[in-house]
């Protein structure tokens, strides 16, 4: 569904002194939403999650990462008089997420710290990819409208469309983080993923779905909207994360706070109705296949996490994973700590601070996989 029927199309980011979207002070109404209930005891327990008293019992690493209180950055005036509903934010633990639009409930947040956590992860991402921003077998000249789904920071769409300068890039989100300095073939809609999408089918040459670990309620109903609006002979792309931690020398040890970080996003998934084993399900392949889509092909990337690596060119990869990561640990983990375990912020800070000294760890040579998956529509 899009937004339009309730607020502006193409809503207007507002803008930093550099350009960049910053988020606007949280508006006094709505009321934020309830506090989603938590995991019983048991349920934890049945799905190998530790308790809290776990991590705060232990001695803690040295306090080296901040507490995740409010880092809202520079807050722009004009937008505090902005009254679409997108603008309004609620807050949990002192980060802001995204208002309720549709059936909408994301995870991340919409935070200038986050957005520039998912200005690292972008680079990250073009590194995994090899430098590149897609796949595909796309053709320059046969490339006229673009759509990148859940944008984020919107950067993809922007590189893209320096590469393309002749195609028309739209990139949507439920949330307006995007900036509003850019290139003149580029345009951010609010839209949600996991309602009918609004295009005219066939409007699209290529598709853009990447990260949307987390935020997809039904992967085949978004790979059949994404068929319906792709023209014949175009292409869609996904890219898609694992949840795990693995490690193949048995360093990730159970118990440990890396093993916990998968089992508590996998429970989070199931209970947010948005699954985070995006990898482990292969449901960007099925989902593809399942619409119609031919030609599929896909690439499996092994991410480790920091630059343990011998190969060069894969720990190159982690570098960069891990300084996406790491530059917004907290904004990655609170929401679903909270959210599924209901821990409070000192229990989310202690586990917190237990994963980064596991992550920074030069014994433990962790990874996550990732797939990104790509198909054509059939003339
Ligand atoms: C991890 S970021 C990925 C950003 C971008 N695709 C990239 O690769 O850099 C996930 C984004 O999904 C957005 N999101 C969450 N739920 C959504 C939904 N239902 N529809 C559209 N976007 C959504 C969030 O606001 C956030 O910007």
């Amino acid at each position: 569904m899009s937004s339009s029927a309730q607020s502006p199309r193409s809503p207007k980011s507002p803008k930093s002194p550099t350009g960049k979207a910053t988020s606007p002070a949280p508006a006094t109404s709505p009321a934020p939403a309830a506090a989603p209930a938590p995991l019983s005891a048991e349920a934890q327990g049945a799905a190998g999650i530790l308790p809290a008293t776990h991590w705060t019992e232990q001695p803690l690493p040295e306090e080296d990462v901040d507490d995740g209180a409010s880092s809202l950055g520079s807050i722009n005036s004009t937008t505090a008089s902005l009254s679409s509903t997108i603008f309004h934010y609620r807050e949990v633990q002192g980060r802001t997420y995204h208002a309720e639009i549709g059936s909408a409930e994301s995870w991340t947040p919409n935070d200038q710290r986050h957005v520039d956590a998912m200005e690292l992860l972008h680079h990250a991402m073009m590194v995994q990819l090899g430098g590149k921003l897609f796949l595909s077998p796309l053709e320059q000249k046969k490339i006229q409208k673009v759509l990148d789904i859940a944008t984020g920071g919107g950067l993809w769409a922007i590189d893209f469309a320096d590469e393309f300068p002749n195609a028309e890039v739209i990139g949507t989100d439920v949330t307006p983080i995007q900036p509003s300095w850019v290139p003149p073939n580029v345009k951010f809609e609010i839209e949600d993923c996991n309602q009918e999408w609004t295009w005219p089918e066939d409007t699209f040459d290529f598709i853009n779905l990447r990260l949307l670990t987390g935020i997809v309620s039904d992967w085949d109903a978004l790979f059949r909207n994404a068929y319906r609006v792709t023209k014949p002979g175009g292409y869609v792309e996904s890219y898609g994360t694992g949840a795990h931690f693995m490690s193949d020398d048995g360093s990730v040890k159970d118990g440990s706070a890396l093993e916990q970080w998968g089992k508590v996003f996998r429970e989070g998934g199931k209970k947010l109705g948005r699954t985070f084993t995006v990898y482990e399900e292969d449901l960007q392949r099925k989902g593809m296949e399942a619409a119609g889509f031919v030609d599929i092909e896909f690439r499996d990337i092994q991410v480790p996490y920091g630059g343990w690596h011998h190969d060069k060119e894969i720990a190159e990869r982690g570098i960069w994973w891990k300084m996406a990561i790491e530059s917004d640990l907290e904004g990655w983990v609170h929401y679903i700590w909270n959210a599924v375990l209901g821990w409070t912020p000192n229990e989310a800070k202690a586990f917190t601070r237990h994963v980064k000294r596991d992550m920074n760890d030069p014994n433990i040579h962790s990874y996550i996989m990732a797939r990104v998956v790509w198909g054509r529509k059939p003339e």
